[in-house]
């Protein structure tokens, strides 16, 4: 079993963009710029906003953080997203999800100018990325790409199982892994809350790309010897060890799975920072107008 470490392949895709940055600024080019709109104090927001403020910071990027309450209107919401699209100086903005009940996701996704839509969330690019053209794909599908390829694992004709039916994951995931290219070209089945049998899919799975949100739900008996196990889970449940008392838990139960796997995801250290990490190479993206001009 070999353990896909995300936080050192992040560490390092964050060194090469830096180079990058340094080579353009040197040759007379823009510092990419990432601003992030984030609405109310919700833990988990918070932390993902802090880090990827810092990444960009590590990244030579320049960052810019915009705070709303959480009774913030719709309205003004989106008169700042439309401000940030006119914005010359800002390359690609996020606004981070979830957002309060009273205004509308999906209002705000399309609201955002798709050439600076660097989650990869406006219909533009999610139509782009479905029929293989060139666009800003979401961060943690792309981020899970990037770790099957650096550690050169076969996808071409294996049966791949994501658990997950989200637009953020296992629909892009799903549509990436059976694209013409590498990773790629696998035969993918999609697994929901709806479906039956999932037990005998994953068994037949060599590669399972767990994104339910359900804690501890892939186990053993449900994964087939020398499976490749990427793990999206991300929950945060409560626990007396940690200082922040919560602990970030997988879809998978690790400990049981793991000696099972040819390759698997820890978590954290896993997907999680690679999806931060595909962030930064999106904004590079917008910095170098390598998509649209
Ligand atoms: N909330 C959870 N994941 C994401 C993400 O990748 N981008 C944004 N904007 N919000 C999120």
């Amino acid at each position: 079993m070999q353990l896909i470490d995300g936080k050192a392949v992040s560490s390092q895709i964050k060194q090469e963009i830096a180079a990058e940055v340094e080579q353009i600024v040197k040759n007379g080019g823009k510092v990419p710029h990432l601003a992030a709109i984030l609405v109310g104090h919700d833990g988990g927001s918070e932390t993902y906003v802090a880090n990827k403020v810092k990444s960009c910071a590590e990244c030579g990027f320049k960052s810019s953080l915009i705070r709303f309450e959480a009774d913030v209107t719709e309205e003004t919401l989106l008169a700042k997203v439309r401000e940030l699209n006119d914005d010359a100086d800002v390359d690609g903005f996020i606004v981070q999800l979830p957002l309060p009940k009273h205004i509308s996701e999906q209002k705000v996704i399309e609201t955002i100018d798709y050439r600076k839509d660097v989650d990869g969330f406006h219909p533009i690019n999610v139509g782009r990325m479905s029929i293989g053209l060139p666009c800003y794909v979401s961060a943690t599908p792309n981020g899970i790409l990037e770790l099957l390829k650096r550690y050169n694992i076969e996808t071409s004709g294996k049966h791949c199982v994501v658990l997950g039916r989200s637009n953020i994951v296992g629909k892009p995931m799903a549509s990436l892994m059976m694209q013409k290219a590498y990773p790629g070209d696998a035969t993918v089945t999609v697994c929901h809350s709806r479906s039956k049998n999932i037990q005998e899919e994953c068994l037949r799975a060599d590669i399972i790309i767990a994104a339910l949100g359900q804690p501890e739900f892939l186990k053993a008996e449900m994964v087939k010897e020398g499976a490749v196990v990427i793990d999206v889970g991300t929950t945060r449940v409560p626990s007396t060890v940690t200082k922040s008392g919560f602990k970030l838990t997988g879809d998978v139960k690790f400990d049981e799975v793991a000696p099972k796997c040819s390759f698997i995801t820890p978590v954290p250290g896993g997907v999680g920072p690679m999806t931060i990490v595909s962030l930064m190479r999106n904004t590079l993206l917008a910095g170098k107008k390598a998509i649209y001009k």
